[in-house]
């Protein structure tokens, strides 16, 4: 199995579809993994047979098995894994009235299970076929936790700090993880209006190169680092008005 594979989970839409239209551009072939097959299909027209779309509810871990099983019996091993679907924006936004234990759950099987059972098929399969790379979308948000974001904030600090032990027990192997750590990017999965917003395109091109450079951890925004972390030291009526003024 050689070449230049990556498996894109959330690719008809927003950032993911970004990574596939970048990486088709550098020559990468791509597994384009999101529930719609409409859109995923509209995708491969513009970007050709570099382009490979499947459908698959990433919640579902049956569905990511037969998934996985199929592309190993046509001999295709990806060595970069962007597992970036996720639930955001508004369908991740919290009733501040009542709360909610089961959109944790929803929220937590698509951006947190659904991210690890894709490295729970393909570690020994990449182990042996020399080597990958997994590559989680986290959010600023798993440094700051913001009002009525609470089960999307867990599940993007879950998710980071899953990877960042395992890019520890995996250090001295062919495998490794990186975690990336999106401010607003204009996507569908946006709530609202923020400043320094970045465009899916630069997104992208951050992330692929971010990986291919092979570094653990890439924070792209240097204003919301700096914010998400003050968000989390100031008092709570200051962080409040602030929020209020974003
Ligand atoms: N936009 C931002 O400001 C921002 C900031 C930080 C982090 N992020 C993260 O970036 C990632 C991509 O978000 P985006 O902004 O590009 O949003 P988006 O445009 O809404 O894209 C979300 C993608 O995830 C897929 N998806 C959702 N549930 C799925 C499921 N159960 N199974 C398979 N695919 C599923 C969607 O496809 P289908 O609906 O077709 O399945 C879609 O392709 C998310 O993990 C998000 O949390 C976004």
């Amino acid at each position: 199995m050689e070449g230049k594979l990556a498996l894109v989970t959330g690719a008809s839409s927003g950032i993911g579809e970004a990574l596939c239209r970048d990486l088709v551009s550098r020559g990468w072939a791509v597994v384009g993994i999101a529930r719609t097959g409409e859109a995923l299909n509209q995708i491969q027209k513009n970007l050709g047979s570099l382009f490979t779309p499947i459908t698959c509810d990433v919640s579902d871990r049956a569905s990511i098995e037969r998934v996985s099983k199929s592309l190993l019996v046509e001999q295709k091993c990806p060595s970069l894994f962007f597992l970036n679907a996720g639930i955001a924006g508004e369908k991740a936004v919290e009733n501040p009235e009542k709360f909610d234990l089961s959109l944790h759950d929803k929220i937590m099987a698509v951006n947190y299970f659904g991210v690890l059972a894709w490295v729970e098929f393909w570690e020994q399969p990449a182990l042996a076929n020399g080597g990958a790379q997994f590559i989680a979308t986290s959010s600023v948000n798993a440094i700051f936790a913001p009002p009525s974001g609470s089960a999307y904030a867990a599940s993007k600090a879950a998710v980071a700090k899953a990877f960042e032990g395992l890019s520890l027990t995996y250090f001295d192997t062919n495998l490794s993880f990186s975690v990336v750590y999106p401010g607003p990017v204009n996507t569908p999965g946006l709530k609202g209006t923020l400043p320094f917003t970045w465009e899916p395109e630069w997104m992208a091109k951050y992330m692929i190169e971010c990986a291919l450079k092979g570094k653990s951890r890439c924070e792209p925004s240097a204003f919301y680092a700096v914010l998400m972390r003050l968000l989390r030291v100031l008092p709570k009526n200051l962080v409040m008005n602030l929020l209020k003024k974003l």
